[in-house]
């Protein structure tokens, strides 16, 4: 863990398993609707002045697809965005908990399909991306190196 540990800026669950972070941004939203675009925006933040305008669009797709998931299927009252950079060598890895216990699933419908493109977004883009159980729900996480989005 870098100096100083993970930076807290909101109630936080689980510690990352990633010590190699060195660090994260932890954000906590309700779920609600409106909390996507927090959420999108909240990312956008943090990388405006980091990242090409097309590297952190398709950053921010990606956060916007599992925000709405997390809305739509966490059943708890809200869920964490945790962002973690630096020390990874460029990767950038982001992950959503809610409260939920059920898999994302991806499904085999291709994105023409009015459906079931969320994953299918992050699973274009993403350099790797996957789910992890918690005592409490789970955690859908991916990882980019934002060179492989420009
Ligand atoms: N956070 C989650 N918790 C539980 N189940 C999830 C979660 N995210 C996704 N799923 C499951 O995986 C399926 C596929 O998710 P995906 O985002 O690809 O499509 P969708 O949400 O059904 O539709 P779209 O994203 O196109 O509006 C969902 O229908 C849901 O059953
Ligand atoms: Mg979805």
């Amino acid at each position: 863990m870098g100096i100083g540990g993970p930076r807290r800026e909101a109630v936080a669950g689980t510690e990352t398993d990633r010590p190699e972070v060195g660090l994260w941004r932890v954000k906590a939203f309700p779920a609600e609707a409106a909390s996507v675009r927090a959420a999108r925006r909240y990312v956008q933040g943090l990388f405006a002045h980091e990242l090409p305008s097309e590297v952190l669009a398709s950053l921010v797709l990606m956060v916007s697809e599992l925000a709405t998931n997390a809305v739509q299927y966490g059943e708890g009252a809200g869920f964490e965005l945790r962002v973690g950079s630096e020390h990874l060598d460029g990767l950038v890895r982001i992950e959503i908990q809610d409260m939920s216990p059920r898999s994302p699933s991806l499904q085999d419908r291709g994105l023409g399909d009015g459906r079931g493109r969320g994953l299918r977004i992050v699973d274009h883009f993403a350099d790797r991306w996957g789910w992890e159980p918690r005592s409490s729900g789970k955690v859908t996480w991916f990882e980019v190196t934002p060179s492989s989005l420009g």
